[in-house]
């Protein structure tokens, strides 16, 4: 039986377990340039198998919130380039993950104040974003409404993910996953309820909702190879204002089905509970076999008894902790022991400095000090 903390091959990167630390946006890069500290975070959680980045801008338009890092200018290479540093000192692997948020922004943080872009010019209801108040401050403020990308700019965005995707290899990371969940852009493009574009990129047929999506894989495996590149989905995901739409589980195993063609380092599901409540397990399975042998990552309130039971269930070849990975820098060697996990703080998730990031101990130096 494959346990949690077997290794695994992962396109010719060995990956010391099967545990893979989720991406998680923390907020902490006030210039957009990783630092030290950020170094410091993902070192001390390299015990993982894998670790996928926060999500990372691919361009100034790309970017939803205050102070998440980039990935487009050379001071972020240099800068993502001492974190990548610090996890392989430590024997980890690590994927950046590339962003582009859409209308889930804020204009204060778009270049020159302009609206932010999507599929159509519908604003993201009860949704907001980390940006500027009026007076300056930064705040919580209601996502703006954002206009249709016109369709001559849509190569453009695959092009800033090529480019980005290039970086991140210059920045020495093992490979890179595209954010295609969550509500962010490509999942706006492809949500056939929200996508009622009349051009190739929208509308009522399958294919021209996954066109944007796909044509990016396609561009950033051209530059990067096939086993580098990974993809996070989250099929069902109603956040950020996500509608239900008639043919969404056919869209979804459709775009598996693309992907199969594909052969990426992995498919990632982040959202393992809205799925099971939505569509339930035979969801899943059929995703799974759709995506033909890609490696599939889940994430989504896993413990140590969960995960295990889904790898044994093959449900999924690799499972990603979230949350649990804030708080216990050492997640692998807790759950390998069985040792407590300590609870993560949500008031220092996004923003500020070293407190709530790199300061919770591990198990053996909490023992020591208590
Ligand atoms: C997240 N999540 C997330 N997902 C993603 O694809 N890119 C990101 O940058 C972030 N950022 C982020 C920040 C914080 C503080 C949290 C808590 C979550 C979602 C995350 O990767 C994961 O899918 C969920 O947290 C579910 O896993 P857990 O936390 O239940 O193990």
């Amino acid at each position: 039986m494959t346990s949690l903390f077997d290794p695994f091959d992962l396109s010719g990167l060995a990956l010391r377990n099967r545990i893979v630390m989720a991406p998680m946006t923390r907020s902490r890069a006030p210039s957009t340039v990783p630092d030290a500290l950020t170094a410091t975070y993902y070192a001390q959680r390299a015990g993982a198998g894998l670790i996928v980045g926060e999500g990372a801008q691919v361009s100034e338009q790309a970017r939803g919130y205050l102070f998440t890092p980039g990935l487009h200018t050379r001071a972020q290479v240099d800068g993502w380039k001492g974190v990548t540093d610090a996890v392989h000192a430590r024997g980890g692997a690590m994927f950046a993950q590339l962003w582009h948020v859409g209308r889930v922004a804020h204009c204060s943080v778009q270049p020159s104040e302009r609206a932010p872009v999507s599929s159509v010019a519908r604003v993201a209801q009860g949704v907001s974003a980390f940006g500027f108040r009026e007076d300056g401050t930064p705040g919580q403020m209601p996502a703006s409404p954002p206009r249709a990308l016109a369709t001559v700019e849509i190569p453009g965005i695959t092009a800033d993910f090529v480019a980005a995707a290039r970086n991140a290899v210059d920045a020495g990371f093992d490979g890179i996953e595209i954010h295609g969940a969550n509500g962010y852009l490509f999942e706006q493009f492809i949500n056939g309820g929200l996508n009622t574009r009349d051009d190739r990129y929208g509308g009522a047929d399958v294919g021209n909702r996954l066109r944007f999506v796909l044509e990016t894989v396609d561009a950033v495996v051209a530059a990067i190879g096939r086993g580098r590149t990974g993809i996070r989905l989250s099929p069902f995901n109603r956040v950020f204002d996500m509608p239900a739409f008639a043919g969404e589980a056919g869209t979804w195993l459709a775009l598996a089905a693309e992907l199969a063609k594909r052969g990426l380092a992995y498919v990632h599901l982040s959202n393992r509970e809205a799925i099971l409540d939505t569509a339930g397990r035979d969801f899943l399975r059929r995703f799974r076999e759709a995506c033909g042998g890609i490696p599939l990552i889940l994430a989504g309130r896993y413990d140590r008894a969960l995960a295990q039971a889904d790898l044994d269930a093959g449900l999924a070849d690799l499972v990603a902790f979230g949350r649990p990975f804030i708080s216990n820098p050492d997640l692998v060697e807790r759950l390998r022991e069985g040792w407590p996990l300590a609870e993560a703080d949500p008031a220092t998730f996004y923003g500020g400095g070293a407190a709530g990031y790199i300061d919770y101990p591990g198990y053996r130096q909490a023992a020591e000090t208590a």
